[in-house]
């Protein structure tokens, strides 16, 4: 019936992997299509917990088919352990995930630029999650890359782990750095792709024959619109795009194709790295938030930063994306804060402006303006029935819609897959 695709709405940990567990029960194939092990999507199912990182989050579902497409980059020791510890809690993935062979490999020296980066950058460092993320991208547009396709012929391989290595092995010893060695990459890389060839696939004439049969292709989204490239708060953003629009170039999808585009929005804001956020709350109900929503990173374990829910970036999300609904989750986690808050719009400078008008300077100077909602005393944990949340619940919600302007579809009322209302 249709292609969904689910959004980070937000700086990313929005609890897309848990609607993306639930969405894909309906679905024929689940894709990935940008970012890389910086990603984190914790999906909770009678399976048990588990921490995504490269896999799609959907294939938890045994009808449905996992695919890591073009856009995505590919640590491969990351990708091998995270499909070792499926199978061993039983999740078969042969015959059912599929690697593009397009798709850029995270090498070890981009791990080591990537630090290098941060230390030259001090106090003004992104917080990056350290895996590689931007050095990577950047050799892929600046055509240094090394793609899955090269490391599948030895030799060619080879040449261009060696051409690669001349360079980096030059900024590296004149950043401080060891050389790294060609010989004990390529042993390493030529072991380790024994075990993910026979996931290696071309994934686009899978995914267009899906397309022309009317299967359920649920698109992945990982991060947030706001560690987006272009649009996010540069240069506190990751490196791939984040947007709808992404989908196209990740995944071979045109953008025609697309029919639901679910925005993925927390009750509240989180951020973990650098970077503005105009709704952070620093004493204790910004403690009370990361205690009760157990705001830590899937991927780092860092803290998170916690705030009000911003609805000026939820408008700018909706609109660049063309959200088609919502998905809000967390809601419980508001459960017995006596008042809520929500930024409706920003001042500069006492007059009103909008988070297009300027960048991430721009974006730490401007006030929020806000409004208060009436918090509730009865638990939403696990509520499944919209009819059963209480009135004030009801009223946020609805709140949100309107401040919005967008319709919200799910609310997701605790981790588990089943903690779901469908609207
Ligand atoms: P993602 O990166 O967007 O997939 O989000 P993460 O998995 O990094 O972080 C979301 C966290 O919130 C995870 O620990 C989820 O298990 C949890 N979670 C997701 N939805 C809900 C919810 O509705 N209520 C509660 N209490 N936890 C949730
Ligand atoms: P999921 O998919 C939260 C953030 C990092 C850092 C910035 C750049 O789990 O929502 P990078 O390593 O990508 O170069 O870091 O982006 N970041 C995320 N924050 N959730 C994520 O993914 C993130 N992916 C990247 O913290 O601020
Ligand atoms: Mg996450």
């Amino acid at each position: 019936m249709a292609v969904t695709l689910v959004i980070g709405s937000q700086w990313g940990d929005e609890g897309k992997g848990k609607i993306i567990d639930y969405l894909s029960l309906k679905s024929d194939y689940v894709v990935r299509f940008h970012g890389g092990n910086n990603a984190g999507h914790t999906v909770i199912n009678k399976l048990g917990k588990f921490p995504m990182h490269l896999v799609p989050s959907g294939i938890f579902n045994e009808k449905s088919k996992a695919i890591i497409s073009n856009g995505v980059i590919l640590d491969l020791e990351v990708l091998v352990s995270e499909i070792e510890s499926l199978e061993k809690s039983g999740i078969k993935t042969k015959g059912r995930l599929f690697i593009s062979p397009r798709c850029h490999l995270i090498m070890p020296y981009h791990k080591i630029l990537d630090r290098l980066y941060e230390e030259a950058k001090g106090k003004k460092k992104t917080g990056t999650t350290g895996r590689g993320i931007g050095p990577t991208y950047a050799d892929k547009v600046s055509y240094n890359g090394i793609r899955i396709a090269d490391l599948l012929s030895k030799t060619g391989f080879l040449e261009k782990l060696e051409t690669q290595l001349i360079l980096k092995n030059k900024i590296l010893t004149a950043l401080g750095e060891k050389k790294l060695s060609k010989n004990e990459i390529a042993d390493h890389f030529l072991k380790i792709r024994e075990k993910i060839k026979p996931y290696v696939a071309e994934v686009y004439p899978l995914l267009q024959n899906a397309i022309k049969n009317k299967k359920e292709i649920l698109l992945e989204g990982a991060h947030g619109v706001f560690l987006d490239n272009d649009w996010g708060t540069y240069p506190f953003v990751s490196a791939s795009t984040v947007l709808s629009g992404g989908v196209t170039a990740g995944a071979g999808i045109p953008p025609r194709d697309i029919n639901n585009i679910i925005g993925v929005v927390k009750a509240y804001t989180t951020r973990v790295g650098s970077g503005p956020f105009p709704t952070e709350l620093f004493e204790s109900v910004g403690e009370k938030l990361r205690e009760k929503g157990n705001e830590f990173g899937t991927t780092t374990g860092r803290k998170r930063r916690c705030g009000w829910l911003d609805i000026e970036l939820i408008r700018f999300a909706s609109q660049i994306n063309g959200y088609t609904g919502l998905a809000i989750t967390k809601l419980d986690v508001l459960d017995g804060f006596p008042q809520i808050k929500v930024c409706t719009s920003y001042t500069y400078d006492g007059k009103k402006v909008n988070y297009s008008a300027g960048d991430a300077v721009f974006l730490s100077r401007v006030k929020p303006v806000y409004k208060t909602f009436k918090g509730w005393k009865k638990p939403t944990k696990g509520i499944k029935k919209y009819a059963d949340l209480p009135i004030e619940a009801k009223e946020y919600l609805k709140g949100i819609e309107k401040l919005a302007g967008t319709k919200i579809k799910y609310v997701s009322t605790g981790g588990e897959r089943t903690e779901i209302i469908k609207i």
